[in-house]
């Protein structure tokens, strides 16, 4: 049996990686961070809170890192923690900067340190092409972050290259492109709009406000993007990898289909806030994962329609549960 550590394992991906492992015959390992909330509702969710080890650990604390290393046995580590929503990255910079850039380099160095020989996934992202140089984002597309998040992602990136090619140490880095599920958090737009739909259709809101919705995004499915992060770990090399759908779709198109799901129209509930704009936008994303196809022989499973009609469906169960209990 192969042994697994991911870090993040609370999170949207965390929980979905977590899941696919078991399923793979992984003994797996996740390293929690002190919270004074819960953080296991994904796990719970998923139905696989009992099945994982939890370790106690901070990206900010190698010396937590080498511990969780050292109890997991882990031959293959997952480094999904961040600071991760880019929001929140200007009200935080330094914050993002030790978490979601600075802690790569932790683990990496007590993985170096421990056994260079556990293989290594790093969650990098397509914030890194931020302004795009291309029209559409490969491994070879120049990067021009435009975010603290989206800097402090593309340190990360290129401290795990680094430390192939120094150490060579099996450590991949999969450029994921926007991947939602009903796990995603709230403060996510797809989220966000999936659980105002579901408010207003049962009542309980009148409004939804958002910022730019002409930005575009490349969406998934997140239960199908975690998948590759495990097939970049059982190649014989590690790489770089583009993890998209090769569609891309505006905020308010991705608004339509969540409101025509519940027959509304979203032009009578959607009020622009400039509160939400950010000050420097990523305006489209448009991913090719040529690569990942032929290499990993990964595809999108799950289309945005689909996506987003998963997310308000879970939504209108999830709060008519609410509005059960009281
Ligand atoms: P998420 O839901 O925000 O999860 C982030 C995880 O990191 C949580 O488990 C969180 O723990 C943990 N964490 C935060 N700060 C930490 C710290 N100092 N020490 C230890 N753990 C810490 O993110 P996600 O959507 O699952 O994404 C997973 C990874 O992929 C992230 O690195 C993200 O930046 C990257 N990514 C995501 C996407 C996407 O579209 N989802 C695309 C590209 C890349 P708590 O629960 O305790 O807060
Ligand atoms: N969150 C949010 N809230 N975004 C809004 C809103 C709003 O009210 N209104 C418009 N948007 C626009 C944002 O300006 C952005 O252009 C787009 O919707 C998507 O925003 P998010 O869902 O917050 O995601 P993101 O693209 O900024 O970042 C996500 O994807 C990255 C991969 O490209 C995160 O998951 C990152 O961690 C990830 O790396």
């Amino acid at each position: 049996m192969k042994n697994a550590l991911i870090t993040g394992i609370t999170g949207q991906d965390g929980a979905y990686l977590s899941q696919h492992l078991l399923k793979e015959g992984y003994k797996v390992y996740g390293l929690i961070a002190r919270r004074s909330t819960d953080t296991l509702w994904r796990l719970n969710y998923l139905g696989i809170e009992n099945e994982v080890e939890l370790i106690e650990g901070d990206m900010t604390d190698i010396s937590s890192l080498i511990r969780a290393i050292k109890i997991s046995k882990a031959s293959e580590v997952y480094n999904l923690a961040a600071q991760s929503f880019v929001g929140t990255s200007w009200s935080q910079p330094i914050l993002t900067a030790e978490v979601t850039g600075v802690g790569v380099t932790n683990i990496l160095e007590a993985i170096r340190l421990l056994d260079p020989s556990i293989k290594f996934y790093q969650a990098s992202t397509s914030e890194m092409f931020g302004l795009i140089q291309e029209s559409m984002q490969s491994e070879n597309t120049p990067f021009y972050p435009r975010s603290p998040y989206g800097v402090a992602k593309l340190y990360g990136h290129w401290i795990t290259v680094n430390y192939r090619e120094s150490f060579n140490i099996h450590a991949s880095s999969g450029i994921l492109f926007n991947h939602e599920s009903p796990l995603r958090g709230i403060e996510f737009v797809t989220r966000k709009v999936t659980d105002a739909v579901a408010k207003i259709k049962l009542g309980l809101s009148d409004e939804l406000r958002l910022g730019n919705i002409d930005a575009k995004r490349d969406w998934g499915f997140a239960g199908d993007y975690v998948e590759a992060m495990w097939m970049m770990l059982q190649q014989d090399k590690p790489d770089d990898y583009v993890i998209a759908t090769g569609k891309t779709t505006t905020v308010r198109d991705m608004c339509k289909i969540a409101f025509d799901h519940v027959n509304l129209n979203y032009d009578d509930y959607v009020i622009i806030d400039p509160k939400f704009y950010r000050p420097a936008e990523v305006d489209v994303l448009l991913g090719n994962p040529t690569k990942a196809k032929e290499k990993l022989k990964w595809e999108p499973k799950t289309s945005l329609e689909d996506l987003i009609i998963m997310m308000v469906d879970a939504d209108l169960g999830r709060i008519k549960k609410q509005q059960q209990r009281g």
